[in-house]
This record gives structure tokens, C-alpha cells and sequence, in this order.
């Protein structure tokens, strides 16, 4: 039951989002500091967090803390994870980027930083803040993957590994939990306009319009699907139609499909 003391005063909620300082992030950032959260924002950029976080204080009223890292590196990775484990509500493993090409020819420093951003970051803040939120029995993780996890991606391999890796993680985790009050989502967008596809390199213009889905749309069919508990989740129809295919087909006319898309888009 609920004391008298937190009736009156309740308990704020806490919210951590990497890769807050653009796109997905900042939209997840702007949605939460609306709906009462004080934040946490991560991101390597530290300049452009103070800004988003004076505007979010401003605009809601909420508290805002800003905690620049490079999630690849494992010391500055080692802080968000302690900010991870003292205690949120709310945890939105939301940085990520993509890289293009043959992977054979694409640098694998870079490679290796993908996979240490998209996968063993997000495995790490997850187990982070799993404990306490577990021991509270309550909480949530919304671990943002893509629809490239759904079928291998060739000329974007590495990228769609690591997604598939998240949608997996995230759907096992989402069963050991099953009872505990803490809830976890794979959020699975498709085409959304951020800087994702500048920082990759990536011409889009051949992208119909009505394929694209903008950060606030998908950030909505987060949350909305997080109040239903739904653990895949797919913004927008033609996605959805998309998914439900990648579920279906055979894994060989999926991978030939792939190829034939990438080589025409992305072979360099
Ligand atoms: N946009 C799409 O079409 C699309 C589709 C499916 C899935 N997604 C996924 O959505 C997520 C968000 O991407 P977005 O589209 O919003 O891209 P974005 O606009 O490029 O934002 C990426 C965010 O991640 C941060 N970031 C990048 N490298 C980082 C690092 N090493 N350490 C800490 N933070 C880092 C960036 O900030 P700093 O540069 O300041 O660090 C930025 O805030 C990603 O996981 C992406 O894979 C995107």
C-alpha cells in the first residue's frame, strides 16, 4: 500500500536515454521530460545536452542531469553504468549508429565500435539497472533495435547483427522477467528522419516519402506499446507489413532479396 508521505510528495520517475542529444533520443528526451520524468541524458556531445537539458528544465520543470560518455569506451561506458544501477524507472538504450558497404572493405576499428555501441553497451546498462529493478519490482528497459534485425542485412552486416543481437536479447529477457514487474521492449523502426543516415554516409533520396516515419511518431509507438506490455515493436504499417513478411518468407529468398537491395544501394 501507498504511504501518506509519497501521496503527497510522490516519488518523481527516472529516466536514462543514451543518444539523447539527437533524433530518437532527443525525441524519447523531449516525450519523457512532458510526461513528468526527471532525466538523465547521454551522449558524447556535451555541449549540445546542456542545451537540450536547459530547454527541457525550462520548458517542463524537470530535472535534468547531463552525463556525457562515449559508450564505447569501457571507463566512460563503467559511469553510465553506475548511473544505470542507482535506481530508474525508466532506461532507453537508445544509441546506436550504421555502417555501409562491403564489409570487407569497410574499416574494422569502426566495425568493432558497433558492435561495443549497439550491443555490449546496451547489455551493460541492461544488467546495470536490471538488479534494482528487479529487487523494486518495477521498471522498464526499451532497448531501440530496428527492422534490420529481423533478416540479415548484406552491405550493412554488422549493423543488422547487432540489431538482430538486440531483438533476441531483448525478447529472452523479456520471458526471465515474466512476473517480476519489470518490463522490457525491442523498439523496431523503420526509415526515420535523424541524423542516422547522414552520420552513415547513406544516400536516401531514392526513399518514398510515405516510408518515412519522424522521431516523435516512433517515440509515441514506443510508449504506447510499453503501457500494453507488447515486447516487439514495429512503428507504422508498411513496416509492420514488412516484418510480418521477414517472419514468413524463407531465409534464403530473404537473404537473396537483401543482397540484391544492398548491392544496388550501399555496395562501395
Ligand atoms: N533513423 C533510422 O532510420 C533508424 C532506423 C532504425 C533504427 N534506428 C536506431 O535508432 C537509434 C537512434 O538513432 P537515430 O536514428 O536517432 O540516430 P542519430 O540521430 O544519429 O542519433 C544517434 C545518437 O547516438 C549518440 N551516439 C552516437 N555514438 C555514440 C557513442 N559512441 N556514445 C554515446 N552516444 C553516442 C549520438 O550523440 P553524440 O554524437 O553526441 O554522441 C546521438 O545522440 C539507433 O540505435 C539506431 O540504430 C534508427
Amino acid at each position: 500500500m501507498e504511504h501518506t508521505s509519497e501521496r503527497k510528495n510522490p516519488r518523481r520517475q527516472k529516466a536514462l536515454v543514451t543518444g539523447a542529444s539527437a533524433g530518437i533520443g532527443a525525441a524519447f528526451a523531449s516525450r519523457l521530460a512532458r510526461e513528468g520524468y526527471d532525466l538523465v541524458l547521454v551522449a558524447r556531445d556535451e555541449k549540445r545536452l546542456q542545451m537540450r537539458a536547459k530547454e527541457l528544465r525550462g520548458e517542463y520543470g524537470v530535472g535534468v542531469e547531463v552525463l556525457p560518455a562515449d559508450l564505447t569506451d569501457t571507463d566512460q561506458c563503467a559511469r553510465v553504468e553506475r548511473a544505470a544501477a542507482a535506481g530508474l524507472d525508466l532506461l532507453v538504450n537508445n544509441a546506436g549508429f550504421g555502417t555501409f558497404g562491403s564489409f570487407w572493405k569497410l574499416p574494422l576499428d569502426r566495425e568493432e565500435e558497433e558492435i561495443r555501441l549497439n550491443v555490449l553497451a546496451l547489455v551493460r546498462l541492461t544488467h546495470a539497472a536490471l538488479r534494482k529493478m528487479v529487487e523494486r519490482g518495477h521498471g522498464a528497459i526499451i532497448n531501440v533495435s530496428s527492422l534490420a534485425s529481423f533478416q540479415p542485412m548484406p552491405f550493412n552486416a554488422t549493423y543488422g547483427a547487432t540489431k538482430a543481437y538486440v531483438t533476441s536479447f531483448t525478447e529472452a529477457l523479456a520471458e526471465e522477467l515474466r512476473g517480476t514487474g519489470v518490463t522490457v521492449q525491442a523498439l523496431c523502426p523503420g526509415f526515420t528522419r535523424t541524423e542516422f543516415q547522414q552520420r552513415a554516409g547513406l544516400r536516401v533520396s531514392g526513399v518514398p516519402a510515405f516510408m518515412w516515419m519522424t522521431a516523435e511518431e516512433v517515440v509515441d509507438a514506443s510508449l504506447a506499446a510499453l503501457q500494453k506490455g507488447q515486447v516487439v515493436v514495429v512503428p507504422g504499417a508498411p513496416y509492420k507489413a514488412l516484418a510480418l513478411l521477414s517472419g514468413i518468407a524463407p531465409r534464403q529468398v530473404l537473404r537473396r532479396i537483401g543482397g540484391m537491395i544492398g548491392r544496388s544501394q550501399f555496395a562501395r
